[in-house]
């Protein structure tokens, strides 16, 4: 595909990470214009001064919906699960059949994405896209797999890191990915307040409960180490850190977290049945 214009309907919290993620990122072949359509004159507004730049244009309404679709190769889904049926409504004239669409609503299937085109990626990511250190998982319908796999993965992977995945793993990946960031800001909190009860001022508890969780997360990404194998690393025999860890088991935290994400994977799995 060369010289594609993209279609963003909803650029609200998701649609602006991956759109201002695709505006930072150097690539080939890179769209000559996305159009951002939002549904209130002042998201567009808001949403020009954040996204400036010469590729982008914005606008709001379903008329201008419809009209974006008709000029876009590509179209990428922002708004929220339960808007899908009224948007699919307000721009089935203008799809072509052939358009690729790229889903970021969770919950809603390729099957039921396939009413647009057949060249669908359905795609989950998080809230840290926003700062080019998110996550995204992306699974293809058989068509778009075959002709499209290579460019929606450079559209996505600015967001951070994309990898492909099999629709079945979805609800696991809404869960993990998608609601992951809720339950680590959970976790963080909670070293703020033990920094905080044991004395630390509360901008130093924050700042060091953010930058250990950044700094770990980097220990993993790099050395491409277990988690366990690095946490024995910083267990001194009879140490101050193996004391904590212990009150953690105690306390189930390990089986907490595990169970939250179990929870999370089958609400969404839930979502779908009750459609
Ligand atoms: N937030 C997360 O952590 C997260 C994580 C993973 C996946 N997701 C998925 O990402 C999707 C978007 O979520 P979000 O948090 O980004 O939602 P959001 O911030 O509420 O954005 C929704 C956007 O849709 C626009 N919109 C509403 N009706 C429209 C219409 N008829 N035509 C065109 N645009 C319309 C809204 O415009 P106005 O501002 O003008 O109303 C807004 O720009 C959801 O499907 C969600 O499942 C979100």
């Amino acid at each position: 595909m060369e010289d594609y214009t993209i279609a963003v309907l909803g650029c609200g919290v998701m649609g602006t990470a991956v759109t201002s993620a695709i505006l930072k990122a150097k690539f080939e072949p890179y769209p000559s214009k996305i159009i951002c359509c939002t549904n209130s004159e002042k998201s567009s507004t808001e949403l020009k001064s954040k996204l400036d730049s010469d590729v982008i244009e914005t606008s709001y309404g379903s008329e201008s919906n419809n009209k974006a679709v008709s000029k876009a190769d590509i179209v990428i889904l922002g708004c929220k699960p339960f808007m899908f049926k009224d948007v699919y409504e307000q721009v089935k004239g203008s799809l072509s059949g052939d358009q690729l669409i790229i889903s970021l609503l969770a919950g809603t299937t390729i099957e039921e994405l396939s009413i647009m085109s057949p060249y669908v990626a359905k795609v989950m990511t998080n809230t840290p896209a926003q700062f080019g250190c998110g996550m995204a998982v992306v699974s293809f319908s058989d068509e778009a797999e075959s002709k499209y796999s290579d460019l929606v993965m450079k559209l996505i992977d600015p967001v951070g890191k994309a990898m492909k995945l099999p629709e079945k793993n979805m609800d696991a990946a809404t869960a993990l990915v998608g609601s992951g960031p809720a339950f680590c800001l959970l976790i963080m909190e909670a070293l703020v307040d033990g920094g905080v009860r044991m004395g630390l001022p509360y901008a130093v508890a924050k700042e060091s409960a953010a930058k250990v969780m950044e700094g770990t997360a980097k220990m993993v990404l790099e050395t491409g180490e277990h988690p366990a194998a690095l946490r024995s690393k910083i267990c001194t025999p009879g140490g101050t850190t193996i004391g904590g860890l212990l009150k953690m088991e105690d306390a189930g935290v390990r089986g907490g977290i595990a169970r939250a994400v179990e929870e999370a994977a089958n609400i969404s799995a839930s979502f779908a049945k009750k459609k």
